[in-house]
């Protein structure tokens, strides 16, 4: 989510419950972190990724799980937030035994806490995880999980874009509008081809030249810039962040001349007060967690047994969401990203507070 100081004291933080697990024979040492069950069992990916201290494994894990809470209560799902950490190097330690000892714990909350793939995993990851839990989702389409993530992700980036539009210029359409996508990997991709169907007109980078060979091979309409920094600068009408965290900062904002920035990475904002920098420059902000919550609702949707038309169905209500949080923006002169989260909240405690009714 958009304006969250990191902490790494969980009293502070408002968190459930956080899980430290360690395994010595296989080098696991994990974290799960429940920020919130007030919507229902709280859904998170597992990152894996070699921090540099337990301290900083914990930082993100108590980050990403309350992001999590916040990005499934704009999504409409009945979930709370969780998100889990696996300190280590995945290259080097991760194993059959590592992920199966991770499962065990998961599946010791009982239900309170669903894993999926994060960065560091993948639905292989989930497929070995599953065989010691029922608690997890992102799982292959042959144990009948959802597959790739991305298809839902970029659908719904649109969705948002979308809104944002019809916020600014009046119609919910990029027809004819200049689209900057930063990355063009699994989402970039998928956003790209829905941009031209719209018949926008796409501007895109990416420091990989497999992902600029894939565009001159199938999509020769689209204009390739060197880099990010030349995109942000670029005569654009809506800037699409699809590659790492941190692309709205005090550097970007100043030169960037779209007049709308809706993207499918996370951690757009460098820093509290980017979104307050935006609304100065007049520049319309759609909310990360908000418009890329596409791959969660798809993940979430295998809860139920996946269906993708169901899937895409919730994805394409980004759309309404969008909408319903640029106006609560304006009604209240509140930066996007600040409304996101009041309506999150609200849902929270809201439909949270439904579980007071005693029923037996
Ligand atoms: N895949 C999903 O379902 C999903 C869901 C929610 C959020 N996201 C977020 O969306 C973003 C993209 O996800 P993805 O799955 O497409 O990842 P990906 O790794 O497939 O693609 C990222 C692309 O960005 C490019 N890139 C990296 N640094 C760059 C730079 N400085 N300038 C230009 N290009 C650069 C990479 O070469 C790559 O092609 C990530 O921030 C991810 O966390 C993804």
């Amino acid at each position: 989510m958009g304006v969250f100081a990191s902490t790494d004291d969980p009293s502070s933080t408002g968190h459930e419950q956080v899980v430290f697990c360690q395994d010595r024979q296989t080098g696991l040492r994990a974290i799960i972190g429940i920020y919130s069950t007030a919507l229902g069992p709280a859904l998170g990916g597992t990152r894996f990724h070699p921090y540099a201290s337990e301290e900083a494994a914990l930082a993100d894990v108590l980050d990403l799980s309350r992001g999590m809470a916040y990005k499934n209560a704009l999504a409409g799902l009945d979930l709370g937030g969780g998100k889990a950490v696996i300190w280590g190097d995945p290259e080097q330690i991760k194993s059959e035994a590592l992920l199966r000892a991770y499962g065990r714990f998961v599946e010791s909350l009982n239900g309170r806490y669903y894993t999926a793939c994060d960065v560091g995993t993948y639905v292989a990851d989930m497929d070995q995880v599953a065989r010691e839990t029922r608690y997890v989702t992102g799982r292959s389409v042959e144990h009948g999980g959802a597959g790739d993530s991305s298809v839902l992700t970029a659908w719904g980036v649109f969705q948002g874009m979308r809104a944002a539009a019809e916020h600014v210029w009046g119609i919910p359409t990029l027809n004819g509008r200049r689209v900057g996508v930063a990355g063009l990997g699994k989402v970039g991709k998928h956003l790209t081809r829905h941009l031209l169907d719209d018949h926008a007109e796409v501007v895109a980078t990416d420091i990989d030249p497999r992902a600029r060979d894939w565009v001159r091979a199938n999509h020769p309409q689209v204009e390739l810039v060197d880099d990010a920094a030349a995109l942000v600068a670029a005569d654009l009408d809506v800037y699409a962040p699809c590659a790492l965290g941190g692309a709205l900062s005090d550097d970007t904002v100043p030169v960037l001349r779209a007049k709308v920035v809706a993207g499918a990475a996370n951690n757009q904002l460098a820093h509290p007060g980017i979104e307050k920098l935006l609304a100065d420059r007049g520049i319309l902000y759609a909310p990360d967690y908000v418009v890329n919550a596409g791959g969660v609702i798809q993940v979430a949707d295998e809860i139920e047994g996946f269906n993708f038309d169901r899937a895409k169905l919730r994805a394409t209500k980004i759309y309404d969401t969008t909408r319903q949080i640029l106006r609560l923006a304006d009604e209240e002169g509140l930066p996007p990203a600040v409304a996101a989260d009041r309506l999150a909240e609200r849902r929270m405690a809201e439909v949270g507070r439904l579980r007071t009714i005693h029923l037996r």
